[in-house]
């Protein structure tokens, strides 16, 4: 027996169903807000990620499903999905319209060769939005009103939490006063902090190491360390927060994994679905259009981590639907399967049984496909040109013309 790989699931009957409903829900929401379905490759060319999520992050560093394709191109499967938006963005030419607002948003399987546990696989999926061209702290407000409006409309609890990482003024003398402070405490901290104190600094205030985080209670925090200009923005993000009625926590150690954030960050959490708790995050990305060869370009997004959530969903009630169709005789096959055409072309959900069954047979076919009508044809229906019908629901019964069916 072949398996599927480590770390990676099929999605069958109920979970399909789910990831169904959560994408059209989010997307139905997204656009309400202005934002357009793209759709761009799951294979990229590594050095996206490297410039776009950071070399020295966790995800780059030891977790992309990197490999030297037949062409010798080092490419990789995407780890997450906003470095092949920027890259769609900036090769589409759209950074050269000023003033223009792009809004985009997408989902699909990303990949990250982690250690799978609970909530974290291989491959997961995840439904993100990103937005180019607004720099208004307004727009960071409305993203997360945005993520709070899906997850109501999907009956799932969570926290929000906000920090601001800085800008390109207020973010290297943070750094450096971080640094220098890590530096004193160097010897007690673990090996990947000791690591990042010169890779990526930042990271280490993530460090879920109790000792770690003992020692760094002492730290200097970047949001009392940000410039007037960050600061008024968070201030501002704050009160729009609060005014909206969405409650949040300031956390002033949420750096996030990837490097490409400036300014606003931000995560939701559930306290429902054990260790793995981030159910969504995002944050601004005002210098990545940069990054990437474009022309500067504020954007922020977020992307929610759909396998994460995936048992918290409320679903809504099943009811049955559609058709299934047999018959008791065997020259009625033909008839049934006209007719199912027919009601298909409606636009109605059509079954049939092919073999000839007695009507019994015909119900449990009928219950088992969670069909609300079950349409049989037996001997005296097929010489009157009619149809005999129950409604499961209903559990009514009746007999009609097969001409007043069709139309
Ligand atoms: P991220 O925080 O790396 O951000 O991932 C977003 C969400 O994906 C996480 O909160 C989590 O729910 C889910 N996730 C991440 N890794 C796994 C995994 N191994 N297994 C299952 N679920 C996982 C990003 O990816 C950014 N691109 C978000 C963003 C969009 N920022 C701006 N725009």
């Amino acid at each position: 027996m072949i398996n599927a790989l480590r770390g990676m699931k099929d999605l069958l009957f109920d979970e399909a169903e789910r990831y169904r409903y959560i994408t059209e829900t989010a997307a139905r929401i997204a656009e309400r807000y202005g934002f357009g379905y793209i759709e761009t490759p799951i294979l990229e060319e590594t050095r996206l990620f490297k410039r776009s999520v950071g070399e020295s992050s966790d995800i780059v560093g030891k977790e992309m499903y990197q490999f030297t394709d037949k062409g010798g191109n080092d490419v990789c499967l995407r780890p997450e999905g906003t470095a092949g938006v920027v890259r769609a963005f900036v090769q589409a030419k759209l950074d050269r319209q000023q003033g223009q607002k792009y809004r985009f948003y997408y989902f699909g399987p990303m990949f990250r060769y982690e250690r799978p546990q609970k909530g974290r696989l291989r491959q997961f999926h995840q439904f993100g939005v990103e937005s180019f061209g607004e720099a208004a702290v307004e727009e960071d407000f409305t993203l997360i009103r945005m993520l709070a409006d899906i997850f109501d409309a999907l009956g799932i609890r969570y926290t929000v939490k906000i920090n601001s990482l800085g800008c390109e003024a207020c973010r290297p003398p943070y750094r450096e006063s971080l640094v220098a402070h890590l530096r004193d405490i160097e010897d007690g901290l673990c090996e990947d902090c000791r690591r990042r104190i010169a890779t990526n600094p930042i990271r280490v205030l993530d460090c879920k190491n109790k000792s770690c985080q003992n020692l760094l209670r002492e730290a200097p925090r970047i949001t009392d360390n940000l410039c007037e200009s960050c600061d008024r923005d968070f201030d501002r993000l704050k009160k729009l927060l609060s005014d909206g009625g969405i409650s949040h926590e300031v956390d002033p150690n949420l750096v996030r994994g990837l490097d490409y954030y400036t300014g606003t960050a931000f995560e939701f959490v559930s306290d429902e679905i054990g260790a793995q708790s981030a159910i969504a995050g995002g944050g601004r990305y005002d210098r990545l259009v940069e990054f990437l060869g474009g022309r500067p370009t504020p954007g922020i997004g977020f992307a929610i981590g759909i396998e994460r959530i995936m048992e918290l969903v409320q679903m809504p009630q099943k009811t049955r639907r559609g058709w299934y169709l047999g018959t008791m005789v065997p020259e009625g096959i033909e008839t049934v399967l006209d007719l199912t055409h027919e009601l298909r072309k409606k636009g109605d959900t059509a079954l049939v049984e092919y073999q000839p069954r007695g009507l019994k047979g015909l119900l449990k076919g009928a219950d088992r496909a969670g069909a609300r009508y079950c349409a049989v044809l037996g001997e005296d229906e097929l010489q009157n040109g009619t149809i005999w019908i129950k409604d499961l629901e209903e559990k009514s019964e009746r007999v009609v013309p097969l001409k007043e069916l069709k139309s």
